[in-house]
């Protein structure tokens, strides 16, 4: 049975240290599991009015289905000034909606949160950002591992691929950790 995980980068830039951290893991990743990267391309800004009128966008609607169809989530999270970036919080503000959806999209659903920044101190404090929102949404947070990536425009090429062999190590620990505990759970 393969196992399917999407992965959400939190930026919209197309050489983003995120996406190109979850493009990593895509390649690291156990044979049995397949990892699909999106971002936060195509969904608007959170409006209660569009909401009321049109409903919620498609953009998002496919996004709650995909990861209403997966066994898990892998959330890859900038950090802007200490905490979660607007765009990525956004992202998930919609896929809240409306609040029924919670529990068929998040609830139970495995989460694991990594992050990737230029800085020195590894995305801890914008990671730290995303408990009290998980908590809200009733995910399955793993908590067994921490993948904080400091100094990343030194671990990728110019191409976006992984060359630090450290990094890759911890991301492949990283990943095999959350595979097991997704395998041990009984989530939805
Ligand atoms: C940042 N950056 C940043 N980095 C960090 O480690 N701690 C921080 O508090 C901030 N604050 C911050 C605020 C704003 C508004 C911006 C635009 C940037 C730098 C950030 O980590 C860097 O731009 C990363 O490259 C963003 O992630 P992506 O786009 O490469 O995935």
């Amino acid at each position: 049975l393969v196992i399917r995980i999407v992965g959400i980068s939190g930026s919209l830039r197309k050489r983003s240290l995120n996406t190109a951290l979850l493009r990593a893991a895509g390649k690291l990743i156990p044979a049995d599991v397949e990892l699909e990267v999106v971002t936060p391309e195509g969904i608007p800004l959170y409006d209660g009015d569009l909401e009321a009128e049109k409903g919620v966008p498609h953009a998002v609607v496919m996004l709650q289905d995909k990861i209403a169809r997966s066994d898990g989530i892998l959330l890859a999270t900038p950090e802007y000034n200490h905490s979660i970036p607007g765009v990525f919080k956004n992202t998930i503000d919609w896929l809240s909606r409306p609040p029924e959806t919670i529990s068929k999209v998040f609830g139970g659903r495995p989460v694991a949160v990594i992050g990737a920044t230029p800085g020195g101190f590894g995305t801890a404090l914008s990671q730290n950002a995303w408990l009290p929102v998980l908590k809200r949404l009733g995910t399955r947070t793993w908590f067994g591992g921490q993948l904080m990536v400091s100094r990343a425009q030194q671990v990728f090429d110019e191409t976006g691929e992984l060359t630090d062999e450290t990094v890759r190590d911890q991301l492949e620990a990283f990943l095999g950790g959350f595979v097991s505990f997704i395998q041990s759970g009984n989530h939805q």
